[in-house]
Formats: structure tokens, sequence, C-alpha cells
């Protein structure tokens, strides 16, 4: 602050009387002092402690604040925009099933209900208590005198302000005068400079410009043409050694980082052995020649002959037979395998174990759109929104989903569906560990319904429902006999 700028402004008009102060030595004289403030009537008042003295509310007939109030309605209104937002965002803008979860409000959206409901009532009670409080406030008249230093140490003060509507100087001073003060001073106003000091502005200005740092770093990562990787804060939290679904690997030869079982291993209690139950078809009816290729194959999970060649050359072979899957023959691991010998012939089971109903439809639907709908869409036609994004980003490793309406897929017996679920197909994974047996099941039928969805004709329709529907429609077909696509 300019000694010489202050010295000036004073001299050049007199202070104004903002109201008295008077000083007391301990909390008790103030208490009565306050009292009696209060019941003469003034409501401008303020006392200044150097620690909080119970009662000094009451004592000065402050009113309770009416912040907790403010911060219940701001609370509230967050709960709300939570709930809205996340109802508009998942039960009606983006319709999407996330882990099986229904749409829109579920216990799943009670964590980002929560912090908004803290998040608005945590900046409304800091910014309430500032506005209610009249701050931020640079300066107060009551700093110009110097005894009150000692505020914060050991003395207390009590003020009466002269915008108060019973205030009148004199009979303030007495009033305040037959309490006993300490000392009873009036207080100026504070006529020195209002001009920032110089430093200030340059430390803001400075505050500022490092502000501008991080944004400015930002901008220039996105427009860099570096070949150097980008800075990482936190290396290890960027790279750390794993691997996610789906990505390849250079560790074992088949250049997949999601690992089958491990060869003649099972896990706890899941010792199936021959059930077609949980096979999808019947060991014990196959050629002894098949069944070991099929122990083999599905053990190891590839073929066999891959198993020694490296990942590069092995990797085209899965992908030819991914890209021309109709014309080989419709079984289900490569159709070439080890010694140039055909696949495994299996024994599938041709009949659905599990009763067809209205139960096992639901779990079959529920359990298809969530593991299932991503890739293969939600009617099976291999135009899920993972297919969709991988084809949008041209990913010449992607091996688009195959259509559950394809021919060859509309021919295979149920138990070879199962099988593709349960021990994974091309490079489509094992769904074995997310569905039980009879999970997988209900899928299959569920797929089965979608295919007989698309070719149906009115014989499907039961008789005593045929007439809801719409006549074009059921005297089309009837008349055709036709499909209805
Ligand atoms: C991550 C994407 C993805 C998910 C999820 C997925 N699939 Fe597949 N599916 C594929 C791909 C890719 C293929 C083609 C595999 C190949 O030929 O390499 C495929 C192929 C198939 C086939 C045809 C197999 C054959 O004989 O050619 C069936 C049937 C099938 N999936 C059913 C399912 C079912 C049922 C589910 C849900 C439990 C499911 N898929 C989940 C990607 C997926």
């Amino acid at each position: 602050m300019s000694e010489h700028k202050s010295t000036k402004s004073i001299e050049s008009r007199p202070p104004k009387a903002c109201g008295w102060m008077a000083e007391f030595t301990n909390e008790h004289d103030l208490l009565d002092a306050a009292r009696k403030v209060r019941d003469a009537g003034y409501t401008k008042t303020d006392a200044f402690t150097p620690f909080p003295v119970h009662g000094i509310d009451h004592a000065l007939g402050i009113k309770p604040t009416i912040l907790p109030f403010i911060v219940l309605c701001a609370g509230l209104t967050g709960l709300c925009t939570a709930l809205v937002m996340q109802f508009w965002m998942n039960g009606v803008d983006y319709k999407y099933i996330i882990s099986g979860k229904p749409f829109g409000i579920t216990p799943a959206s009670i964590p980002v209900s929560f912090e908004l409901t803290i998040l608005f009532s945590a900046f409304t009670s800091v910014f309430g208590m500032l506005a209610l409080n009249g701050l931020p406030k640079f300066s107060n008249p009551i700093f110009t005198n110097p005894k009150f230093d000692r505020a914060t140490n050991d003395r207390f003060f009590l003020y009466v302000d002269s915008t108060d509507k019973y205030y009148n100087r004199d009979s303030v001073r007495e009033l305040l005068s037959s309490v006993h003060p300490t000392s009873l001073d009036e207080v100026m106003e504070d006529n020195s400079s209002v001009h920032m000091p110089k430093a200030i502005w340059l430390g803001a200005l400075l505050l500022v410009l490092a502000g501008l740092i991080p944004a400015a770093i930002v901008l220039n990562m996105r427009a860099s043409d570096s070949d150097l990787p980008r800075w990482h804060v936190f290396f290890d939290m960027d790279f750390q050694p794993k691997k996610k679904p789906q990505q390849s690997t250079t560790i074992f030869a088949d250049g997949r980082a999601m690992r089958p079982a491990v060869p003649g291993t099972i896990s706890r209690g899941q010792l199936e052995e021959q059930d077609p139950f949980y096979l999808g078809h019947d060991p014990l009816k196959m050629s002894l020649a098949d069944y070991r290729k099929a122990v083999f194959v599905s053990a190891t999970d590839q073929d066999p002959a891959d198993a020694t060649k490296p990942a590069e050359e092995a990797k085209p072979a899965a992908q030819d037979a991914a890209a021309a899957p109709a014309a080989s023959a419709p079984v289900n691991p490569p159709a070439v395998v080890g010694d140039g010998g055909t696949a495994p012939k299996y024994a599938w089971v041709d009949k659905l174990p599990i009763e067809v109903t209205e139960e096992h439809m639901q779990i079959g639907k529920t359990k298809y759109e969530t593991y299932c709908s991503s890739c293969h869409g939600y009617s099976g036609f291999g135009d899920g929104l993972v297919a969709k994004r991988a084809a949008s980003l041209l990913q010449d490793t992607w091996t688009p989903p195959t259509s559950l309406h394809a021919d060859r897929v509309q021919k295979q017996p149920v138990g070879q569906i199962f099988h593709t679920i349960s021990k994974g197909q091309g490079k489509m994974a094992s769904y074995a560990s997310s569905l039980s047996a009879k999970e997988r099941w209900a899928v299959v039928l569920y797929v089965k319904a979608l295919q007989r969805s698309r070719n149906a004709n009115i014989e499907d329709v039961p008789v005593e429902q045929r007439s809801s529907l719409t006549p074009s429609v059921s005297g089309a077909s009837e008349s055709t006999g036709a499909t209805v696509k």
C-alpha cells in the first residue's frame, strides 16, 4: 500500500463515523452487554471474540441461518438432476443393455445420484455461506482501530453499526458506557486507498498464466504429429502389464490373450464328464477316432498343427476359415485338423434337453441380450453395436460375427449351437464361464426362436391366435405360403 496516497486521501476528506465499538476483558461482560444492546432493539450488531462463545447468537438476537434449508433444496435438486439424467440417458436416449441391467432407474443409479446430491449440497454450503455473510469483503471499518488486533488474542468486542434503524450516536454511546467496557471507541471509516497493490495484480496474472499451462499442453498434444509417446504422469497406470479380452499377444503360439482352460484340467465342481447336457453332443455315440480328435481339439481349443506353427502363420488360416464359413463342412472346430484329416463327427444333441416354457424363453432372451446382442445384434443378424463400431473403424483384424440366420447356422442341431456357446468357435470366445449349462440351453432355445421368427408361416401361429393377426399378413402367407420376412 502506498503510504503517500493514503495520507493524501485521509487529509482530503475527514473519515465518516461507522458506529461504536466496546471492548471487554471476558466473555461474561460481553454477553451481558450483548443482551442489553439486544433489548434496546439494535439489530445491526456484531460480536468479535478470540474463541466461540456459547449463547452469543441468542444474546445478540441473531436468528438461526436459513442455510441448512437452502442446502437441503440444493441436495434434492442434485438428486433429481441425477435421476432424470440417468433415466434419460439409459432409458430413453441410448437404450443399451449393460451387464444385463434393466433400462432407466436401477440400484446401479445410486452412486451417481449420491454423488450429485453431495456435490450440489457441498457447493451450495460453501457459496451460500459466503453469500449470506456478505463475503468476500476486503476490509471492515473496525480494522482501523489498532485495539481491535487483540480480538484474536484476549479481548472481546461488541460493535453497533450506524446503519441500524434506531441508531443515535449519543444514545448508543451512553448505552455502551453503562455496561462498563474496558474502552469505548467510535469506529471510523477506512478511507485508505482503494487501489489494489501492484503485487496482488501481478500474482493474479501469474496464477492465470499458470492455469493456462495444462490447457496449452492438451492443445499441443492434440495438434502434435510427433512419433514420441505422450508424456505419461503415471506411467504404470497407463501401461499395465495386462491383457484385455480379445487382445492379441506374442506370448502364446496361437496369438490369443484370452486363454482356454489348461488341457486335462477341470475346475472344482465342474466335473461334467460325458453328459450330453453339458457337452451338446454324446461322446458315447462317437467313433473312437472322432472322440480322440474331439478331445484333443477341444482340450487345446485349436488346430493341433497350428500349435507348432508360429502365430503369424496360424492367423491367416483362422481368418480363412472365418471368411468362408459356408464353404467348410457344417462342423464346429476348423474343418481341417492336424494330419490333414477331417474334423471329428460329433453326435450332436438334436432335441432341446430343457422344456420349452415361457420361463426358459425369458431366461434365454435376457442372457442373449446381455451376452450375445453386442455382437450378433438383437435380431441375430450380426449387426450388434460392437460389430458396427468395429466395422466403422475398419479394423482389418476384426472377424464379423456370423448372422444367426445364415443357412448354415439355421441347419445346425441345437447341440452344435450349445457347443459354440460353451467352447467358442473360431474368433468367438467361450461363454461357459458366464452362463450355466441350463442358461446356455435357454440361449439356444431363444436363438432357435429368433431363427424361426424370420422364417415363420401361418402354421406356426396357434389356431386361436390367428384371428388376432391383421388380415393382410395372414391372407398373404395363407395364400402363398410365403415366409413372413
Ligand atoms: C465379441 C463378439 C461376439 C459375441 C459377444 C458373441 N459372438 Fe457368436 N460369433 C462371433 C464371431 C466373430 C463369430 C464368427 C466366428 C468365426 O467364424 O471365427 C461368431 C459365431 C457364432 C455362431 C456361428 C458358429 C458357426 O458354426 O459358425 C453362433 C451360433 C454364435 N456365434 C452364437 C453366439 C451366441 C449364442 C452368443 C451369446 C452367448 C454369441 N455368439 C456371442 C462373435 C461374437
